[in-house]
């Protein structure tokens, strides 16, 4: 016999998959998606930037370095000279010689297009969700926005995209334009006018950080009165979980799908 962990109305908490598995295989690749899917997550996170031609890729950072043995802004690269380099081999363990499972596979190592994304999410073999962060979108005065509904139309997936932004502006901007989507407001930090729970108008998820629930953990339940679901990113520890389970959040994003599924499980 064992527990589901509920939220307050006793609905399942949702897990939704950071990056992908991205623990265990390289962020933002098509490996991390598919292992998130198998493991049973209810959502797949990703981030998306736009490239000097136009496509939006999914990369969390504003430059390549971190996640590929490329150098550069996304914005500055264009799409063809994306694909060429290896976003892969970083995450393998260093020293490890020529041929890494990391650097043999091209699912583990190609620059993943949302096109591509959206395609994987269509062709599960179960329903899972979609949430879309626009990184820094202000910069492309609604470019970021525009493409990424151009490519929702394209591959419709009704009631499993939201989309996700710390910038309101963006997630305006999305509303304006498809006001059937749901958007998810991202805090890094409470401001003293979020601080009771309403979000920018508009938005129906509050997505705050893990920091801000351990720091206030009224919080969730402010939230909720206001009437939004909680998203709380980016959720790894054991106690954190814990901490998200009691008070009863909606959804847990994390890196490690398989395990805090587990924990849930047990709770
Ligand atoms: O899911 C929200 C979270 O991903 C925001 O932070 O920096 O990981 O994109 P970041
Ligand atoms: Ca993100």
């Amino acid at each position: 016999w064992h527990h589901v962990a509920v939220t307050a109305d006793r609905r399942p908490i949702r897990v939704i998959a950071h990056r992908g598995a991205s623990e265990d295989a390289p962020e933002h690749s098509l490996a991390a998606y598919r292992q998130a899917i198998t493991e049973g997550a209810d959502a797949l996170e990703c981030d998306v930037r736009l490239t000097a031609d136009g496509h939006l890729v999914c990369v969390h950072d504003r430059r390549i370095n971190r996640t590929s043995n490329g150098r550069g802004a996304v914005s500055a690269l264009e799409l063809a000279q994306l694909a060429e380099l290896d976003f892969g081999s970083w995450k393998s363990p260093a020293g490890t010689g020529a041929e890494t499972p990391d650097s043999a596979d091209p699912e583990r190592t190609t620059v993943l297009t949302l096109d591509r994304l959206l395609r994987l999410v269509a062709e599960a073999e179960r329903p899972v969700d979609l949430a879309i962060e626009t990184k820094h979108p202000t910069r492309w005065a609604g470019q970021v926005e525009s493409r990424l509904l151009d490519l929702l139309a394209r591959h419709p997936l009704p009631g499993q995209v939201r989309v996700m932004s710390f910038s309101a502006r963006s997630l305006r901007r999305v509303r304006l334009a498809a006001p059937g989507l749901p958007t998810v407001y991202l805090m890094q930090f409470l401001l003293p006018r979020h601080r009771g729970g309403r979000l920018p108008a508009g938005n129906l998820i509050a997505g705050p950080s893990i920091r801000i629930v351990r720091r206030d953990p009224g919080y969730v339940a402010r939230a909720h009165r206001a009437g939004h679901e909680v998203h709380v990113w980016t959720v790894d520890d054991p106690a954190d979980v814990e901490l998200c389970a009691r008070l009863g959040v909606d959804a847990i994003i994390t890196n490690r799908p398989r395990t805090v599924r587990e924990q849930l499980d047990r709770l």
